[in-house]
């Protein structure tokens, strides 16, 4: 089946690593020309390189997304690659949570800066771009804890209903350009975080998985290829009417839709 994403160009933040890497993958698998983004050079490169290997398009950028200024370069950057933007996949991030009491200033703003004003200043530069090329696509990859903050959530359950209510937002405000914005909200999905996680609590990876896997409705957790196929069908041609939308990829883990 043709997705209508030969010749596109992504943006992919986090492209090095669990949802964001399969994505890019995926996009490039099916004739997209890729442009992902993350601050460590050695994955970049193998990741480009397993993407070059399959006969994919790919460039690289090293760039701490929370740092102002580094937005403008990654627009920048892609245009002088394969001239111009379509798409924008706002998915680096990582889990901060503590009790609420132990979370302090800079622990907030970080959190902000990662995960709210990256997507902000992506979004603002690569607009007046994608508006040029006749419309495209964002997509925002959140977390389940957006529609339900639970206890000791904090502060990434704020950030990601900041990232919810910024997609319904930009929807409407860019509905006339032909951009549709929408949102994905993970739940558990196998990814470099995990792996740190269990490598820091001295837990054999599959025993992790297994673990909580058991908190699932579906009794595992998700694959990032899984995630990476929603993701490309909100950016395909098969998702031309939808936007402004929020789907959950959690294997039924939220209580809200
Ligand atoms: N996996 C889950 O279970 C889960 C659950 C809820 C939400 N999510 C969200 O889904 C998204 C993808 O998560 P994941 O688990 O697939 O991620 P992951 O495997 O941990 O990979 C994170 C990616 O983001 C990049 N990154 C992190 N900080 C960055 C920064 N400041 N600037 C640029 N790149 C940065 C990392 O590369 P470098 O370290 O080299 O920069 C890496 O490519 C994240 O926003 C995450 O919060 C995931």
């Amino acid at each position: 089946m043709d997705l209508g994403l030969t010749g596109k160009v992504a943006i992919i933040t986090g492209g090095t690593q669990g949802i964001g890497k399969a994505t890019a993958e995926r996009l490039a698998a099916e004739g997209a020309k890729v442009v992902i983004v993350a601050r460590g050079q050695p994955r970049l490169d193998a990741v480009a390189a397993g993407i070059r290997a399959a006969g994919g398009a790919v460039h690289t950028v090293s760039a701490d997304v929370a740092q102002p200024g580094e937005a403008q370069r990654i627009v920048a950057e892609a245009l002088k690659a394969f001239g111009g933007i379509d798409i924008v996949i706002n998915n680096a991030g990582t889990s901060a949570t503590g009790a609420f009491e132990s979370v302090t200033d800079s622990a907030w703003q970080a959190d902000f800066d990662l995960k709210l004003f990256a997507a902000v200043r992506l979004v603002r530069e690569a607009i007046p771009h994608i508006r040029q090329r006749g419309g495209g696509r964002i997509v925002n990859v959140t977390n389940i804890g957006a529609k339900q903050p639970g206890a000791r959530t904090m502060p990434t359950t704020v950030t990601r209903a900041a990232g919810q209510a910024m997609t319904k937002a930009l929807s409407k405000e860019y509905a006339p350009d032909n951009i549709l914005v929408n949102s994905v909200c993970i739940g558990l999905v196998r990814a470099g975080q995990h792996e740190t996680k269990a490598a820091a609590a001295g837990v054999d990876l599959e025993t992790h998985y297994a673990t909580i896997g058991k908190t699932v409705p579906l009794g595992r957790v998700g694959r990032a290829e899984e995630a990476a196929s929603v993701i490309t069908f909100l950016v395909s041609d098969m998702a031309s009417f939808v936007t402004g939308s929020s789907i959950n990829i959690d294997g039924g883990a939220s209580a809200v839709f």
